[in-house]
């Protein structure tokens, strides 16, 4: 009798598991899991890009694997207090995986206490904490790009357009390249590293530089135009490059020359290569671009936070340096190399 209600004691036990959604160890996978995403910005071009490209390597991977994946997905305003907020809501939904891409990196310690106590893996994305932060708990990852890379391409750009043709660079024949930089954000990890990778690659090339204008136009198009027609209007023609941190600031550069008429147009390098960023250096207004990898970094944040959920390896292709990072290479994008990159959206 006691041997016969014991049975049956274990068998509620395990009924009442099995219908709690998360199977045990060693047995099947899970059929759904779900996703807590919070963006920085959900306005930002290249973040939204990164978000659309995500959700098609999402579909992709429920056809393949059956499993449905849910995403919840967020945009913080700006406001690390309201991401904070969205990672703790996260939690309580009963998300598997949280993806963050920070407002303030230097403030990543509350989304790491509150996921760390709920035991919840979380993957960063695009904007790089800082490391020690990353070194606080196993579960914590980070995907992105070398920001370093992307400077030194677009000083390698204008390096080689001087090579070509330095007269045509050159517009006043003093030898000196005047530069406007347009800065992304404060303290982001690829505004300052960009900001100073283009311009002493272009000095380690062997070209002499003068900096006209410097300023932060927080990676907005709008931002940037305004900045650039008021150095317009006080350098007139004497800007020769315009280096700006992402393509949306380089587009804004683009307007204002535009509507200022300028008689000689000057350099004007971006970064992220952008469909939109793109179609400008077809038309020949932006010289060139360092392509951001938005398909790269969103299939392999999509992956990861599946390998995560699923407790499945992650597929070879994608290998985790240090246990932590995966970052993609940034690749030069000029009217020579377009060609390359036609379908890159498709
Ligand atoms: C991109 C920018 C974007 C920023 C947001 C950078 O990597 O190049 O376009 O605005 O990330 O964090």
């Amino acid at each position: 009798m006691k041997k016969g209600m014991a049975v049956l004691l274990c068998a509620l036990l395990v009924a009442t598991l099995a219908g709690c959604g998360r199977p045990l160890t060693g047995t099947e996978p899970p059929k759904t899991i779900k996703i807590g995403i919070s963006v920085y910005d959900q306005y930002d071009t290249f973040v939204s890009l990164l978000n659309e490209r995500f959700d098609q390597f999402k579909r992709e991977k429920e056809q393949q694997t059956g499993v449905t994946i849910t995403v919840l997905r967020e945009g913080a305003g700006g406001s690390q207090v309201t991401q904070n907020n969205q990672v703790e809501a996260f939690i309580r939904d009963g998300c598997d995986i949280i993806c963050v891409n920070l407002v303030d990196r230097t403030d990543a310690a509350m989304v790491i206490e509150k996921a760390e106590a709920a035991n919840i893996p979380v993957v960063f994305f695009n904007r790089e904490l800082v490391e020690e932060d990353l070194e606080r708990w196993n579960k914590l990852y980070y995907v992105g790009a070398y920001a370093l890379e992307s400077g030194k391409i677009q000083g390698e750009i204008v390096a080689d357009r001087c090579r070509q043709n330095m007269a045509e660079v050159d517009i006043n024949g003093d030898g000196i390249l005047q530069y406007v930089m347009l800065e992304g954000e404060a303290g982001h990890q690829d505004a300052v590293v960009r900001t100073e990778y283009s311009v002493s690659t272009l000095i380690a090339e062997g070209y002499a530089v003068e900096r006209l204008e410097d300023e932060i136009a927080n990676w907005s198009r709008a931002q940037a135009e305004t900045k650039m027609a008021q150095w317009l209007a006080t350098h007139g023609g004497a800007i020769e490059v315009v280096f700006a941190n992402n393509d949306d600031m380089a587009l804004g550069a683009i307007d204002a020359l535009k509507k200022a008429n300028v008689e000689r147009w000057p350099l004007v390098v971006g970064i992220d290569g952008t469909p939109v960023g793109m179609q400008a250096v077809r038309e020949g207004t932006m010289t060139g671009t360092a392509l951001n990898d938005a398909n790269g970094q969103a299939q392999a944040l999509m992956e990861l936070a599946f390998s995560l959920a699923m407790g499945q390896p992650l597929p070879a292709e994608f290998t985790l340096q240090e246990g932590k990072y995966i970052r993609f290479p940034y690749k030069t994008v000029t009217a020579e190399t377009l060609n390359l990159y036609e379908d890159f959206y498709k």
